[in-house]
């Protein structure tokens, strides 16, 4: 890790941020400031320029210390004032958000995971994206059944109480919808990492192991080849599963983040399925049938497949592969200085765990390995971080995962090469930031 002797460069997070707003209105006049501030102390260590540099008094000192505030004066709320706890009111920038124009009905849509602004591996539950066909609903959960029928000897219906009482797993996977990144196949066409990828999300799942349920109706070992998730919403949301799949990993959960999911995702119960596209992950799940033969609904005979440069499609390919992109500094945030940055982003994988993350400033003509800086798991977001010090010329950040199957995420070009440029789903090239001389970051597309 470099030793922060740079100066700490500023950065105007988008779209929310915590530098006064006069000054991230016009970085211009910020900048200006800072650079007079560091002339005035050059040669002095990183405390003393940081203290004068956040002098914006020349030498009066901070009236943010020598004011004392009301919260260090005065009695503060009461506890319980929310029997829910709510994030303060400074971070309401952080919001999950729709991309505008981007679908017509808006109960039909998607409202994208501020990616920018979030920590760690865990996405706070309130800002997990959604994807939604057919709108959202809050469904009372002592009226809803799961049904499981089909080639089982026991066809049986569970209440939420009753799948409440069985033993439960929890495991941390990221949900990525096959659809992430669909807007750039053909060229670069959103601005910030929001829209490019806050379609995935990660957070911890809760439930009943989906085999401890097959097991328990007595499914059919030898004619049973899959299983079929419904979903109790209007979309009538049906995804075909490989049986193997189902008794490896797959969760019929009612929990995520230490509570009961959240309605928009699917309460009170929703099929986790690790490592494959989000549309499989069925919400509001009421059915789960056992068969011996994909069922072909219209959610993965007509939708979710992959347009190929020959004009075939391909169907049934619900493997998210491996994938990573910068968070920060990222599409519509802006550098103010020349100095020290820390470069941090996600890396997934839905065929396990993430081996290795590099980072290129040069849009990928020398590579650095990035530090992992949480705890790894399988099918689950890799937290990585990589020092930079930015010295005012262009650059162009970019990020390439590598698997522990050793697949190596592919540049736009690779995938252009097999997958061409019209496909909608299934999109992980290596996504690249441009950081232009002025310090603003933008999207762009490079070889
Ligand atoms: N399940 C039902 N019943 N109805 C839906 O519309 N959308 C699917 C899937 N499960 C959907 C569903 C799609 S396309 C995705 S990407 C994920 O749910 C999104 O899950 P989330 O809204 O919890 O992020």
């Amino acid at each position: 890790m470099t030793k922060p002797q740079q100066k700490l460069g500023r950065l105007v997070k988008a779209p929310e941020n915590f530098l006064a707003k006069e000054d991230a209105k016009s970085p211009e006049s910020m900048r200006r400031k800072f650079l007079v501030a560091s002339a005035a102390t050059a040669g002095l260590g990183l405390a003393s320029a940081a203290r004068a540099a956040s002098n914006p008094v020349g030498g009066k000192g901070d009236p943010n210390i020598l004011t004392l505030p009301e919260h260090s004066v005065g009695l503060g709320a009461p506890v319980a004032a929310n029997g829910y706890g709510v994030p303060s009111k400074y971070e309401k920038g952080l919001q999950r958000r729709e991309s505008p124009g981007l679908t017509r009905v808006s109960a039909a849509s998607v409202a994208f995971t501020p990616l920018q602004g979030t920590f760690g591996i865990i996405t706070p539950s309130g800002l997990h994206f959604e994807r939604h066909h057919q709108g959202w609903w809050d469904i009372d959960p002592s009226k809803h059944r799961l049904m499981i029928n089909g080639l089982v000897k026991n066809p049986k219906v569970y209440t939420m109480d009753d799948l409440m009482r069985l033993p439960s797993v929890s495991r941390i996977h990221f949900i990525e919808c096959g659809a992430n990144t669909a807007m750039e196949w053909g060229n670069v066409a959103v601005p910030t990492v929001q829209y490019t990828h806050g379609m995935v999300s990660c957070s911890e799942f809760t439930g009943v192991p989906l085999s401890v349920l097959l097991e328990d109706c007595g499914y059919d070992k030898k004619n049973g080849k899959y299983v079929l998730g419904e979903g109790a919403d209007g979309s009538s949301m049906t995804r075909t599963i490989p049986m193997s799949h189902a008794l490896d990993d797959v969760i019929v959960a009612y929990g995520m983040n230490g509570e009961m999911l959240r309605p928009e995702n699917g309460y009170p119960l929703r099929l986790v399925v690790p490592g494959i596209q989000g549309v499989s992950w069925v919400k509001w799940l009421r059915r789960i049938e056992v068969g011996d033969m994909k069922w072909a609904t219209k959610d993965e005979a007509v939708h979710y497949i992959d347009l190929m440069p020959d004009g075939m499609h391909r169907q049934y390919t619900g493997i998210q592969e491996c994938k990573s992109v910068i968070t920060s500094p990222s599409g519509g945030q802006m550098l103010l200085d020349k100095g020290f940055y820390n470069i941090s982003g996600l890396a997934w994988s839905g065929r396990g765990k993430i081996k290795r993350v590099d980072v290129s400033v040069d849009g990928g003509k020398n590579w650095r390995t990035a530090r992992m800086e949480g705890p790894q798991h399988a099918k689950a977001f890799s937290r990585f971080n990589i020092d930079w010090v930015w010295n005012g010329a262009p650059a162009i950040l970019q990020s390439r995962a590598i698997d522990d199957t050793g697949y190596v995420q592919p540049t736009v070009h690779q995938l252009r090469e097999v997958r061409g440029t019209r496909s909608i789903y299934h999109n992980n090239m290596i996504q690249s930031w441009k950081v232009a001389e002025s310090g603003e970051v933008s999207n762009v597309q490079v070889s």
